[in-house]
């Protein structure tokens, strides 16, 4: 078996999806099916179904859903490879040993042996500052790092010594070239002898996401340069690949959140505040591999990097990055504090959650950026400040957006709407554009009502009909996205009473159906060539729509009251208007990805 896909397969035949997921949570048998409290969102009646025949699971409550493997990946925090490996050691399948060539046997080998290799050092790192009582250690404390944080991230020191590390690991076995490839060792440039990397450092062990130590960082003591060292880039160490701290953060996920920053010091400091829900990308600038790193455990990203120049360039292109990803970003003001961890010293963790949830979008911290450079008192000022902001929105694809940020520039430049439109659209701009664009978008999901309806009744005819397709339409669908009371009330009755029989026109009365609808479902023309895939897709579209719908009301209803009540509280209105305006870029990029 070297194909990926036959492994793939052979695992899934010995895992029986129920077997796998009844040793994490208690299952009830309902018909051909399971039932469960779902474990990944908090509930009270049973939503998780399993399907035995198809072996896959779908919470109907929170829409998460999958097969074994999704199911694993997901319970134990892993990765595709390593939820493989886990089934295929539960099941006793040998994945590939003895399959696998002797290269790749040669590699996994030494792999191994360069894992014990860091982990024996920082082992040895921390220990040379607890025997030493010495000025690493008080380093650390003097930066305010607790004994158990220091503890819980195995921090270390390394001695002011050429050898004590390399001839420590000798002893212990391994090979001087070993001690190369992981990145500690050094030949002398006489090539006569071998001395350590690192001396007379703070030692920061680098995890990888599962907590193995695969390098260090070390930063001296004093202002001497290079402030940081990082162990060379091994066989397990590639900086590009890798977040730091991911390890601790990865269980600490909250809001499906996670903060970025730039040091060592950021994630510790934060950590030992309470807030352990941070990665650093370790100052170099953030790559697409760690931001798909970071979405595999997170939708949502605030970025707080450094407060300098240097800082906010990289934002700039963080943000893009893992815009690009289709990660929701927002940027943490950090006030006059020069990173997060200064930060959350001197103004307290209370103060860091406030800023937390006031995180600000990618055009705002644009703005505030430009708001530094003038002087808004000043009329020229003012004018360049309001053009440059201008060419910002500009850039904004969603009108409901731009909308937004030229009502608030107007009003903080006492500049009009008009003139700041005009900048943007050019002279042709035509006035109430966006409020035009607004209301046809409304108007076009009026016109497609009766084509939803339409699908939506053709697939409970399929539903009733032909339960082979029952479970292809449970796993696709949510109750949500289906728009009449009746279709939701049929559904219900399905998934909560297990019914697996056709289901007859009496027990649909039973259910207090209306005779219209019931003749309509049982009247409605399925053209052969109708594809379930292609209605599925149908109503997962229009449901999203339906939710864009809802926002664009809303959206209206608090532009309204902000216009007639003047006693409201206005920056909450901004806010739960820009939240809106967020939220329904987000559909519209869902609804991009059905195709
Ligand atoms: P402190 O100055 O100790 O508070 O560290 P910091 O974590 O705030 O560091 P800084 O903001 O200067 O840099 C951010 C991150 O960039 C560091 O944590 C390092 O990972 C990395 N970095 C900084 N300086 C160097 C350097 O000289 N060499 C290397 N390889 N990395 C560096
Ligand atoms: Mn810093």
């Amino acid at each position: 078996m070297n194909n990926m896909n036959d492994i793939i397969e052979e695992i899934k035949s010995r895992n029986d999806i129920v077997d796998i997921i009844s040793s994490y949570i208690q299952v009830k048998s309902a018909g051909l099916n399971y039932k469960a409290l779902c474990p990944f969102h908090s509930e009270k009646t049973p939503s998780f179904s399993i399907s035995t025949q198809k072996q896959m699971y779908k919470c109907f409550g929170c829409g998460e859903g999958g097969d074994v493997i999704n199911f694993v990946m997901k319970m134990e925090n892993i990765d595709f490879m390593e939820a493989l490996e886990f089934l295929a050691q539960k099941s006793g399948v040998e994945i590939n040993k003895g399959k696998i060539s002797d290269e790749s046997k040669e590699n996994i080998n030494k792999k191994q042996k360069l894992y014990q290799i860091n982990l024996d050092a920082a082992r040895y790192f921390f220990k040379s500052m607890s025997d030493l009582n010495n000025t690493g250690y008080k380093y650390l404390k003097n930066r305010g790092l607790d004994n158990k944080v220091i503890k819980y991230f195995g921090l270390g020191y390394s001695r002011n010594d050429w050898h004590d590390l390399n001839n420590y690991l000798l002893k212990k076995g391994y090979d001087q070239q070993n001690l190369i490839d992981a990145g500690l060792a050094i030949q002398t440039k006489n090539k006569k002898n071998y001395i350590n990397r690192f001396r007379n450092r703070v030692m920061f062990p680098i995890f990888d996401h599962r907590g193995k130590v695969i390098a260090f960082g070390g930063r001296v003591l004093d202002e001497s340069l290079p402030k940081y060292l990082n162990s060379s880039e091994t066989i397990l160490f590639n900086k590009r690949k890798n977040l730091y701290g991911l390890n601790f953060a990865k269980k600490n996920i909250k809001n499906d959140t996670l903060i970025i920053v730039e040091g060592y010091m950021d994630v510790i400091s934060l950590f030992q505040y309470g807030i352990k829900n941070v990665v650093a990308s370790l100052g170099t600038a953030l790559t697409i591999e760690q931001a798909k790193l970071i979405k595999k455990y997170a939708n949502k990203v605030i970025v707080a990097y450094d407060n300098d120049e240097a800082g906010v360039k990289a934002t700039l292109k963080a943000v893009e990055i893992l815009n690009g990803v289709s990660l929701s970003v927002k940027v943490l003001n950090l006030g006059k504090s020069k990173d997060p961890d200064e930060y959350i010293r001197t103004e307290g963790l209370d103060k860091f959650n406030i800023s937390l949830k006031n995180a600000i979008p990618l055009i705002q911290f644009k703005i505030n950026i430009l708001k530094q450079k003038y002087n808004l008192n000043n009329d020229q000022d003012r004018l360049l400040f309001t053009k440059k902001v201008a060419n910002t929105i500009k850039n904004i694809k969603s009108p409901i957006e731009v909308e937004y940020y030229v009502n608030k520039i107007s009003k903080e430049t006492d500049i009009s709407i008009q003139a700041i439109n005009s900048e943007i659209y050019g002279k042709y701009y035509k006035a109430n554009k966006n409020q035009k664009e607004i209301k046809q978008q409304i108007e076009e999901i009026k016109i497609k009502k009766n084509g939803i309806e339409i699908a939506e009744k053709q697939i409970i005819h399929i539903f009733l009909n032909e339960s082979k397709y029952r479970s292809d339409i449970l796993m696709n669908l949510d109750i949500d996205d289906f728009l009449l009371k009746e279709s939701k009330e049929i559904l219900n009755y399905i998934i909560k009473s297990n019914e697996l029989d056709i289901i007859t026109i009496d027990k649909l009365k039973n259910l207090g159906i209306s005779e219209e609808y019931i003749q309509d479902i049982y009247n409605i023309n399925i053209d052969s060539n109708v594809n379930l895939n292609d209605i599925i897709k149908t109503l997962q579209k229009n449901s999203l729509k339906r939710k864009r719908d809802y926002l664009l009301k809303r959206q209206h209803e608090l532009q309204q009251k902000k216009q007639n009540d003047k006693n409201i509280e206005a920056s909450e209105v901004d806010r739960e208007l820009l939240d809106i305006a967020m939220k329904i870029i987000r559909l519209e990029k869902e609804m991009k990805n059905i195709l």
